[in-house]
């Protein structure tokens, strides 16, 4: 009976996993590499096998032979749907382990793709052709695994068959590489002579490689000691939703991203710095007493303090970074290029907050590993760049933990995810300045002109009629006897912005200083009246951030480029059509038009002064214009 209990229990235990990558081209034979090794390991089911071999017999490029790149290859399809990021996970067993192989395409513009995958790996296959020796794009991708915290290699010389077994060319191509590579920090870098296609030292040792006495490929993908990066670790638990189904009860689930905790012991909110201690440990099997790293859970503590979604416990006495200011690695992954400046979307773990990458210190190129000065970053491009966060954010250095270390960039306009991050250390720059108090709020200096502050935003093409339409509402306003205040793009481009053009950055440079004009002004009690083209949503909403809710108004002075054009009231589209202007908006720079503005006006359809009266008339049901 006990014996049983015990079998049982050895067979329930999972096996531990290795997860890897692969990095090369098709040419260095990585499809077939992937192929030898799940077929050899016995992993490819009967009726696969049947297909492959009648696929191989017509399509294939061995002659008699397997050719084991199909069975990859015939999944490349279903990469072609596109998925955004491209990586394809597969999954095998030996007796020993199971392995989770993350295959992403090995082109160079797939610098975002090889970094999905490396991303969640322990070790990395380097596929090297025996013909062609240490390239350019080995050193590449050996880079990228560096950068995304790999730290064990195997050096797969491929194709050794079509060197005819030599020791020499095998030797050359280690020491090559391992000069190369001895500053990127790997602790483990294990070359192995292997023939892909003909199976020598894959599965099998070779007898062609007689001088050749390490291991085969799957006997060190069985044996190598990763020892559990997360269990060793501070615990981190990124809480992703508050479990409340009635009032008794109030759990925090997630998963433990590393590290372990028992009932009974302290944690800390990260954010708030509040304490308290563990309770419960619930699973759906039932109550724990201790979680470790991978486990999913949801936790109860004894205190009612503030837990929210986005919150990371932690130990109060390993407590993670706490900044609003970091220095971290970026690597952009989308068409449109990063805007210094620009206000994104940052995710880390759980925790969603408004960033912006405020500079580039360099970018890397990543086949040199030069750093370069850079005034933005393109598609697959790595740069190391200072971040600043709306709040402060909890996060480890990308070193000491890859998953509270990470983080990714969205674009608030599009919603795409442009960058992958791994933070290096946080910047402590502004912390000895602090808030002065002030003795009289907002609030009573706008009691004292008898209205609520705002910010009324006109967004628009250049001679869309934003600053026509604005000086009448400016007027009407002064007429009712409010107290307004008139900002025009025109106007600050000739004084606290005249050091700035027309480029993204300074477009969005230009914005984020009127947008803190503004809120300072609407702090003083005043109704501010905006007017700038402002192209990027992006930054339209980071000067609606500034305020509550109720006090920015978008207002859309709506006009077709082409009546922009026809009326051209400063001559500036046809210099543009000549070529004389560059960055003109609507003519060579893009403007993204509001998705749900305030107010939408139609210039085509409406006088002046009634669309003035429509902004008066908003400005009154909102009840900004007082008694
Ligand atoms: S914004 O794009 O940064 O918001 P802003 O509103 O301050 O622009 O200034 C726009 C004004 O600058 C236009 O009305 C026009 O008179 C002038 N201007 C000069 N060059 C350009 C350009 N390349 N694109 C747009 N406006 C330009």
């Amino acid at each position: 009976m006990l014996a049983k209990a015990i079998t049982q229990s050895v067979q329930a235990k999972p096996k531990d996993q290795l997860r890897f990558i692969t990095c090369g081209s098709v040419d260095d034979g990585k499809s077939t590499l992937i192929g030898r090794l799940l077929h050899d390991s016995k992993m490819i089911y009967n009726d696969q096998m049947t297909a492959l071999e009648r696929d191989s017999a017509k399509h294939g490029t061995t002659g008699r032979d397997i050719d084991f790149a199909l069975l990859v290859d015939g999944l490349e399809a279903e990469r072609e749907q596109g998925i955004t990021i491209d990586v394809a996970y597969r999954f095998f067993a030996t007796e020993r382990r199971s392995f989770m192989v993350a295959d992403t395409p090995g082109h160079e513009q797939y610098t975002r793709n090889m970094a999905t995958g490396a991303s969640n790996a322990q070790l990395a296959i380097i596929l090297i052709d025996a013909r062609k020796g240490v390239l350019v794009q080995t050193k590449r991708h050996s880079f990228i695994c560096s950068l995304l915290g790999i730290r064990h290699l195997v050096l797969a010389v491929n194709k050794i068959d079509l060197v005819h077994y030599s020791k020499e060319t095998f030797d050359r191509i280690v020491a090559d590489y391992v000069a190369f590579a001895s500053d990127l920090g790997f602790e483990s870098i294990v070359p192995i002579p292997i023939s892909a296609r003909h199976g020598d030292n894959v599965v099998n040792r070779s007898g062609n490689t007689h001088w050749y006495d390490g291991p085969c490929l799957i006997g060190q993908l069985e044996n190598i000691d990763i020892q559990s990066d997360r269990s060793g670790q501070a615990f981190r638990f990124p809480v992703q939703w508050v479990n409340r189904p009635d009032l008794d009860f109030r759990g925090y689930a997630g998963s433990v991203v590393s590290g372990s905790i028992s009932v009974g012991d302290d944690i800390v909110v990260a954010a708030s710095g509040r304490t308290t201690r563990v309770r419960r440990i619930v699973t759906q099997g039932g109550d724990l007493s201790c979680a470790e790293a991978g486990d999913a859970i949801t936790i109860t503590v004894e205190d009612e303090i503030d837990i929210g979604r986005g919150d990371l416990l932690a130990r109060p006495t390993e407590r993670p970074e706490l900044a609003d200011q970091f220095v971290a690695h970026l690597i952009w992954m989308d068409e449109d290029q990063l805007v210094v400046g620009r206000n994104y979307i940052l995710r880390i773990g759980s925790q969603t907050t408004a960033a912006s990458i405020t500079a580039i210190n360099h970018r890397i190129d990543v086949n040199t590993r030069e750093h370069l000065a850079a005034g933005t970053l393109g598609l697959n491009e790595i740069g190391f760049c200072n971040i600043s966060t709306a709040r402060p954010a909890a996060f480890d250095p990308y070193e000491v933990n890859r998953r509270t270390g990470s983080f990714i960039v969205i674009d608030r306009y599009t919603n795409r995810t442009v960058a992958a991050g791994m933070i290096a250390r946080p910047l402590r720059r502004a912390t000895n300045v602090a808030w002065q108090p002030v003795a009289v709020g907002r609030k009573e200096r706008a009691d004292l002109k008898n209205q609520k502050p705002c910010i009324i935003w006109f967004t628009g093409l250049s001679g869309a009629g934003k600053s026509t339409i604005a000086n009448i509402v400016d007027q009407k306003l002064f007429a009712m006897s409010r107290h307004a205040m008139l900002l025009d793009g025109d106007n600050l481009r000739h004084g606290l912005n005249a050091d700035l053009g027309f480029s993204e950055v300074d477009r969005t440079e230009n914005i984020r200083r009127a947008g803190e004009v503004a809120k300072l002004m609407a702090d003083s009690g005043l109704i501010v009246i905006c007017s700038f083209i402002s192209p990027h949503g992006a930054e339209r909403d980071m000067v609606r951030s500034l305020v509550s809710k109720e006090e920015f108004v978008e207002v859309f002075v709506d006009t077709p480029i082409e009546e922009c054009a026809r009326r051209d009231p400063k001559g500036l589209y046809s210099k543009a059509r000549s070529g004389r202007i560059r960055n003109f908006t609507g003519i060579d720079a893009s403007y993204e038009a509001p998705i749900r503005p305030e107010i939408h006006l139609r210039t085509m359809e409406q006088t002046p002064e009634q669309m003035a009266q429509t902004v008066i008339d908003v400005l009154m049901a909102r009840a900004i214009l007082g008694g």
